[in-house]
């Protein structure tokens, strides 16, 4: 049995006075809920604040980017060093916002992701289609092709420190989810294309998170499916409620 995986992801939302607050708020609802791993991945700028709130509970505090060099002429950009010092466990890499607003690609996702492994951070590996590649029935092609690039060097025993969320960019923030049956069904196709490049064993224990629009409502209907461990939910971890119920869900 995989361990399921509940994780926020924060965006471009909450000042330090309010991820304190949240945290605060979402402690107490979350306490004893120990059948799954709670993260939440924080603006840069709030990771300190939200460690002092969640420290000795059960939340554990991710950032949502860093960059693969070292160091050096990146202006604006957060190493995987630093992050490692400021005490950060998780670090979302390639998010379809970031692909889409920032220039990433898989080449850069990748480069990001071993530089975070290489520092010892978990990463919150994230793929998945647009709309025309679902309609155009290549999903299944696109997201073994994102699992090849992205996870291109890293080795089998590095593999052990990634999750993958498996986030159809159409169901982002639009209130649109996949069908409990769409999300098992590519989940599944990347953990088959995690056989091929680790062999099974690896593929059956890396855990493969679905997110877009996930929510209180619908959370324990996709968590009940066999390739789904977890969820990378963005709006619906913004309300300490909602994301409480969907921590229940994963029980
Ligand atoms: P959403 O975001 O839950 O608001 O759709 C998910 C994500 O972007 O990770």
């Amino acid at each position: 049995m995989r361990r399921k995986v509940i994780a926020g992801n924060w965006k471009m939302n909450m000042t330090p006075s309010q991820a304190k607050a949240l945290i605060e708020e979402t402690k107490p609802l979350v306490a004893g809920k120990d059948n799954c791993d709670i993260i939440f991945c924080v603006p840069f700028v709030d990771i300190h604040a939200a460690q002092e709130a969640a420290a000795g509970s059960n939340i554990k505090i991710g950032a949502e980017n860093v960059h693969f060099a070292p160091k050096g002429a990146y202006t604006g950009e957060i190493s995987a060093e630093m992050l490692k010092e400021c005490g950060v466990d998780y670090v979302i890499i390639g998010h379809s916002e970031r692909r889409q607003y920032f220039g990433e690609t898989d080449e850069t996702v990748n480069l990001r992701t071993k530089a975070a492994l290489e520092a010892g951070l978990k990463v919150i590996l994230c793929l998945g289609e647009v709309k025309e590649e679902r309609v155009n029935g290549i999903t299944d092609e696109v997201v073994s092709m994102q699992t090849k690039l992205d996870l291109k060097d890293v080795t089998v025993d590095q593999l052990a420190n990634v999750i993958i969320a498996y986030e159809p960019v159409w169901a982002i923030g639009t209130g649109l989810t996949a069908t409990p049956e769409q999300a098992d069904e590519t989940c599944g196709v990347i953990r088959n294309t995690i056989a091929k490049m680790y062999g099974a064993e690896a593929a059956e224990k890396i855990v493969i998170q679905y997110g877009g629009s996930m929510n209180a409502a619908n959370a324990a209907e996709l968590l009940s499916k066999e390739n789904v461990d977890g969820g990378l939910i963005g709006g619906a971890s913004l309300k300490a409620k909602d994301f409480s119920i969907i921590v229940n869900a994963a029980q």
